[in-house]
């Protein structure tokens, strides 16, 4: 099949199927209250009262590597660049995110995190040495330059300072390959210990930030059954269990946000689309199970780290088969993370799942800018719609999933945004970052769908990826929040609705279930185009339209209303619940 790049064409060759319907056997009564109303081709249940836990920031975090142009020139240009930077961090980029509220960035790595010693990244940045950045070896011969060899220039302080001026928590991710138990610990002293405490303490303050920095967030090692040192299960328990042990602690130390032990570790977890995922997790926390020899417990993980990449080639040249097969991607992943916290549970231990690299990886054909932009690709509406897949499998497991940070916030991978020097754009990935970014500080609650399954069309010419692929794709991607009357303000319940279906627009029956609404607000992200993306030539080319007013029926005092949701678009709708 050739890649058609016309809409018309395009969905002449995937005109989207009807499979079966299903209407959960619970809501049978729920539902049974919509007789009488007017036939749509979907209907939304938001069961408000049954809560499944708090959408938190930590939800939406990021994640930032040493890895191709993601640090120098995404994040870092440099004190003395003629780019906008905030103490030599780019300003674009530190304005957009913060609007965004993320909640946590994690740094230095990814696989970077596995050959990085931190104390290269403090002091007097002239006198920082130089290193080979292990990603260099994937760069072609003729690269070179910080992505190839590693300045140091943004090193710990630089970070931390770039988590403050975000609003963020840092997650640092310590060297599982190379790091001894020692460096770990002189690590959190460095960041953690009280003013004029320890001699780090003091390099700390000559590093310019004399007040402790409270980390919270540790992970122990990257990929430890890859890049970390190609370990067995066991053999990663066991440095788990040395790196864990008799961590320091702070006074600054305060718990916030669920369980855990503080500072909070996280254990590296594997990649869930291998079919040795669940093994390697049993045979983990086995092992930690079978330890505390000599009287001494074993420090259990207060999160869990899994990554998740969607294999395709075709970045923007994708075909009917392509867009639909990435977005069923989601829900087989909602799946797995029900399997993993099923594992971890009966461990005995309140561990959260920590999604910290997420993304469709694209395999060829990426609209990378330079061979040192290593990994970077150009998302398109489809990575729109993705996130949104995305955020409503966190929402609906966020009583499991504690925290989810994308990989990576610019420049590589599923990126908000991409850079070059002075050029900037938002991707479309970024606007749907944006339309969710409401539903944080709500409770995330159940949401029934009732839609027909869309049969993914064949195409022959597609390559094969790590996965086996889909059939069939959810008719509808939904989820919601509430947020409760306060300061003055009524209460809200914030949804958002995904129209897969390239080829029509569809109608919806929306019941908030137990509340009535006053008033209400629409904005919808979509494009006639599925392959449109934005560049520095068009950088506006994909965002949300303006924000209207929700069109409210007779039905509005008993929660319902019914909208249509355009082809291939992602809608907000935020209800002001009436008395
Ligand atoms: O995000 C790119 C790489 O993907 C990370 O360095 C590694 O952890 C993963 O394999």
């Amino acid at each position: 099949m050739p890649f058609p790049s016309d809409r018309r064409t395009f969905l002449k060759t995937g005109a989207a199927v009807l499979g079966a319907l299903a209407v959960p056997p619970h809501l049978v009564g729920a539902l049974a209250s919509r007789r009488g109303r007017a036939a749509a081709d979907v209907s939304i249940d938001v069961l408000t009262a049954e809560p499944i836990a708090p959408v938190t920031s930590a939800h939406y975090g990021h994640f930032i590597e040493h890895l191709g142009a993601v640090i120098y020139d995404g994040v870092w240009v440099g004190e003395k660049s003629s780019v906008p930077n905030v103490g030599g961090i780019r300003k674009s980029l530190v304005d957009d995110l913060r609007a965004l509220t993320p909640g946590i960035v994690r740094w230095p790595g990814g696989c970077f995190a596995d050959s990085y010693r931190w104390t290269d990244g403090i002091g007097p940045k002239a006198k920082r040495p130089r290193r080979s950045n292990l990603w260099g070896n994937e760069m072609e011969g003729s690269v070179t330059g910080p992505q190839r060899y590693e300045p140091n220039h943004f090193g710990t302080p630089e970070f931390l300072r770039f988590c403050r001026l975000v609003g963020a928590e840092p997650y640092l991710a310590v060297n599982g390959r190379g790091a001894s138990a020692q460096d770990f610990a002189e690590w959190v002293e460095y960041c953690n210990s009280p003013k004029g405490s320890t001699t780090l303490a003091d390099q700390r303050a000559a590093d310019g930030s004399p007040a402790p920095y409270n980390v919270k967030y540790w992970g122990l090692g990257n990929e430890p059954w890859g890049c970390g040192g190609t370990l067995t299960p066991e053999e990663y328990a066991e440095e788990y269990r040395r790196m864990s042990a008799f961590v320091p602690t702070y006074p600054g130390d305060k718990p916030s946000i669920k369980v855990g032990v503080e500072p909070r570790l996280v254990a590296a977890g594997p990649l869930i689309d291998d079919a040795t995922a669940e093994a390697w997790t049993r045979r983990f926390i086995d092992s930690l199970k079978t330890a505390g020899r000599n009287g001494h417990d074993t420090t259990m993980p207060f999160g869990y780290s899994l990554h998740s990449y969607f294999w395709r080639h075709d970045a923007f040249t994708f075909t009917p088969n392509g867009w639909y097969t990435l977005l069923a991607q989601p829900r087989i992943l909602g799946g797995m993370l029900e399997r993993q916290a099923s594992l971890l549970r009966p461990a005995g231990v309140p561990i959260t799942l920590v999604l910290d690299e997420w993304g469709p990886w694209y395999l060829g054909d990426i609209g990378q800018s330079q061979p040192s932009h290593l990994l970077e690709q150009t998302p398109t509406l489809r990575d729109a719609l993705v996130t949104a897949f995305m955020f409503d499998t966190f929402h609906a497991h966020a009583d499991i999933l504690g925290v989810a940070t994308v990989a990576q916030t610019i420049n590589c991978i599923h990126s908000l945004f991409l850079a070059d020097g002075a050029k900037y754009v938002r991707t479309p990935v970024y606007h749907a970052f944006a339309l969710y970014q409401p539903h944080i500080g709500g409770t995330a609650v159940r949401t029934v769908a009732a839609a027909e399954r869309i049969e993914i069309p064949k195409d022959p010419n597609a390559r094969p990826t790590r996965v086996p692929d889909p059939t069939s794709v959810d008719g509808i991607s939904t989820s919601a929040t509430v947020h409760a009357a306060a300061g003055g303000q009524p209460g809200r319940v914030v949804l958002t609705v995904t129209n897969p279906r390239l080829d029509s627009p569809v109608t919806a029956n929306i019941a908030l279930h137990g509340v009535s609404i006053k008033s209400g607000t629409v904005t919808t992200l979509t494009h006639n185009e599925p392959h449109a993306r934005n560049t520095f030539d068009n950088p506006d080319v994909v965002h949300t339209g303006g924000t209207t007013a929700l069109a409210l029926g007779s039905e509005s005092s008993k929660g319902a209303f019914t909208m249509t949701l355009p082809a291939a678009s992602v809608t907000r709708v935020v209800c002001t619940l009436g008395a």
